[in-house]
């Protein structure tokens, strides 16, 4: 990290009672008492931040569809056309631009036809993931009863205001099925007998789905594909797909974390077939899922996990770490990928991410992959969103999984109960980065220092990114250190502060969560911060996200 911001803090000068920071060579004076410093630099824009680095994700996956974003029309709680009305209401304050459905793995197990026509008359199938599911699942989740198919799906996108992102199955059906599943959503009124169709659900107007995935983890659960063998299916599959005056992005199913192999694979393949290949892909997708907490012990996917909500302050670091990689990820997956595409026509698509618990903390008990976001995840899920606005122009899209109910959820819902997690609370704080510059930032902390089983362990002591949106800056700022406050100076190179209102999200306690008996425990607060001759003063609690509005004079 700090070698990637050309930035030394050269010293701390004692005897002077001051602080020198170098930048480029510059060595700048900061007053006595501050801990830190941070300099946003209002003439390095590293590029606009797609609203779609906000995304969402859900799938058919226990809890995530029935019970969290669908109770159905006949529901006694509060529901819009079957759509749980609580979580319509939250996501519209979290401005959210684009939800990926139906998977995840379901997702190359799912034929969209089981999900359209008459509710009374759609099949029960076996859900793709029944063999994790237990004695207390309920039956929804073991056999997919298809009450929610790609009608309701767009009913909630159009709700909410987001764009649907659909990704097709590439391992049980046919290239055919992925054109007519484009044809049920886009062709026009009353142009095919798929629109048709479509208008007996209630919507003679197209969808007009833009974003597409062609498989979903084509490595593993999506064909157990090698890399070359899904460039020949991806090529398949995209040759021609049927258009409708709504121009598509195609999305091609990247690889899990640091597989460089699956990467330089694909690539490698598709320009045998020459360079103008790359014109048909618009994202290549990574997934990286933050796990493994055996501090190195073990690379057993099972025996390596932690607890949601019971760890030490060393799994508080352990988890960030694990989480930071998807920045070393994106520029090695970028580096690789330019290799072959030149001119980087093709974008990075985060579109899974979060951290993965072992089971214990579901809210619901039968709910699987559920867990209760603690203000540990939150910290996690403002660093790596930081992350994705400091990589703005090579990103397009990024899908926290999931939205509700599993794994990294914003939501928790059962039955009538419902709750706003700690991590839902960061996706308020930093809605306001969708569609501005992101600036270049330089972060000047002293590092958090600490005991990594017998060894000396290191890991940074604040970060974040800043955007400009005309004279609207903000800044948004993690202090990870599970003790220390830093008090810290905000300035602002080529321009000056006016006025600056904080909003924080922290605890006194580490493991502090929402639950449906406690749904205000970690709640953001609001407080207006000192502006001194153009610089803000303001000191970041531990353990903590603080999202800073800005005003340029
Ligand atoms: O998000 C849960 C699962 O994790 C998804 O279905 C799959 O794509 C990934 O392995």
């Amino acid at each position: 990290m700090k070698n990637r911001r050309e930035f030394v803090q050269t010293a701390l000068a004692g005897a002077a009672g001051i602080a020198f920071f170098r930048y480029a060579g510059i060595s700048v004076a900061a007053p006595q008492g501050f801990d830190s410093r941070v300099e946003i630099l209002l003439d390095e824009s590293m590029g606009s931040i797609s609203p779609n680095l906000y995304g969402h994700f859900t799938e058919h996956l226990g809890g995530t569809i029935y019970d969290g974003v669908w109770v159905g029309t006949k529901s006694k709680v509060p529901n819009i056309g079957g759509i749980r009305g609580e979580l319509v209401d939250q996501m519209r304050k979290i401005k959210a631009p684009v939800v990926r459905y139906p998977g995840g793995c379901f997702a190359d197990s799912y034929d969209w036809r089981d999900g359209i026509g008459p509710a009374e008359k759609r099949p029960r199938r076996t859900n793709f993931w029944i063999e994790a599911e237990n004695d207390k699942s309920p039956a929804s989740h073991k056999y997919e009863p298809n009450e929610f198919g790609t009608n309701e799906f767009a009913h909630f996108c159009k709700l909410i205001g987001a764009e649907p992102y659909l990704a097709a199955n590439v391992r049980s059906l046919p290239a055919s099925e992925f054109y007519r599943w484009v044809e049920y959503c886009n062709s026009p009124a009353g142009s095919t007998t798929l629109a048709e169709e479509r208008a007996k659900s209630g919507s003679p107007q197209p969808y007009n789905v833009r974003y597409w995935g062609v498989g979903n983890e084509s490595w593993g659960c999506g064909g157990n594909f090698t890399p070359q063998e899904y460039a020949a299916e991806f090529r398949r599959y995209s040759a021609w797909v049927p258009h409708y005056g709504q121009s598509l992005s195609l999305i091609a199913s990247g690889p899990n974390s640091d597989d460089w192999n699956w990467t330089r694979g694909f690539f490698e393949e598709m320009i045998r077939k020459g360079p103008s290949q790359f014109g048909s892909i618009y994202g290549w997708a990574l997934h990286h899922y933050a796990w493994n907490l055996s501090r190195g012990r073990t690379t057993d996917w099972e025996k390596g996990k932690g607890d949601a909500i019971q760890f030490d302050p060393v799994d508080w670091y352990e988890i960030l770490r694990e989480g930071e990689r998807v920045e070393g990820l994106i520029l090695g997956h970028w580096q690789v990928m330019g290799e072959f595409d030149r001119e980087h026509r093709v974008k990075l698509v985060v579109d899974e991410w979060g951290p993965w618990y072992r089971p214990g903390s579901e809210a619901t008990p039968g709910d699987i992959l559920e867990q209760t976001p603690t203000l540990r995840d939150a910290v996690f899920s403002a660093m790596t969103l930081d992350i994705f606005n400091r990589h703005a122009s090579k990103l397009h899209m990024a899908n926290c999984a999931q939205l509700i109910n599993c794994l990294n959820s914003l939501y928790l819902a059962h039955e009538d109960r419902f709750a706003v997690t700690p991590v839902g609370h960061v996706f308020e704080m930093y809605a306001g980065h969708q569609g501005a510059e992101s600036l270049r930032t330089i972060f000047s902390a002293p590092s958090v220092e600490y005991d990594r089983d017998g060894k000396p362990a290191a890991f940074w002591g604040l970060n974040g990114s800043a955007s400009l949106h005309g004279k609207d800056l903000l800044v948004t700022v993690v202090n990870p250190h599970t003790t220390r406050a830093c008090e810290t100076e905000v300035a602002i190179r080529g321009g000056s502060a006016n006025s600056a209102m904080a909003v924080t999200l922290s605890h006194a306690d580490l493991h502090a969560r929402n639950t449906f008996d406690n749904r205000e425990s970690v709640i953001p607060k609001r407080k207006a911060s000192v502006v001194r001759n153009g610089i803000v003063v303001h000191t970041f609690p531990a353990a903590s996200v603080t999202a800073l509005s800005i005003r340029l004079t």
